[in-house]
């Protein structure tokens, strides 16, 4: 995989935190840090979890280039692609649209025209591994706090952004798709391999 090594990894997250402070830190690392339990706890899907961990310090780096809303998919894949790092990159993108809709999204559009459009060509033609599912579900199973339950994730996540829409239901029903999926090949829940969700979603 085209992907650095951890310690390089780390190194990008803390030089992006330094630029733009904020919860979105120890969330990534939490992403991270629960790809990699589950990865292990699916031997059938053959995942590398210490790649798993590279993909989910990652994915939010787009968040280097300050406040930002959606764009920070697009700066994130940006920045990786300019580093060689082209399947850290597909992470930026694919893991806010597990359903593919563009539409279908938490907070808003911050993209000129012709970035959206590179998007949405991309997302079209991508055909998504279990990498892509993993760090989709990943994303909305961690908060800064750590592993929590998926429904006080998303509950969180629309609180901030201002509410749903039929899109923004549809997205929601494929997180719990996504969370099906990865249970069965544990053979019980995904909440079983990660450590702390009782304390940190009744904290
Ligand atoms: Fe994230």
């Amino acid at each position: 995989m085209k992907i650095p090594t951890l310690a390089e990894a780390y190194r990008l997250l803390d030089e992006a935190h330094e630029r733009n402070p904020g919860p979105w830190r120890a969330h990534s690392i939490n992403v991270g840090r629960a790809a990699q339990y589950i990865a292990q706890a699916c031997p059938t899907l053959a995942l590398d979890a210490d790649a798993c961990l590279i993909l989910g310090l990652l994915h939010d780096i787009g968040r280097r280039e300050g406040i930002t809303g959606m764009r920070h998919t697009y700066d994130g894949y940006q920045f990786l692609i300019a580093q060689g790092y082209d399947d850290a990159a597909r992470i930026c993108l694919t893991h806010s649209f597990p359903d593919r809709n563009l539409n279908a999204i938490f907070g808003k559009w911050d993209c000129a025209p012709d970035e959206l459009a590179f998007l949405q060509g991309y997302i079209t033609q991508c055909v998504y591994t279990d990498y892509d599912r993993l760090l989709q579900l990943c994303d909305a199973i961690a908060m800064d706090i750590g592993f929590v339950l998926m429904e006080k994730r998303l509950v969180d996540v629309i609180l901030r952004y201002g509410g749903t829409t039929e899109q923004t239901l549809a997205k929601m029903r494929t997180y719990f798709a996504l969370q099906s999926y990865f249970a069965q090949h544990i053979g019980a829940s995904i909440y079983t391999v990660l450590p702390g969700v009782i304390e940190n979603t009744f904290a």
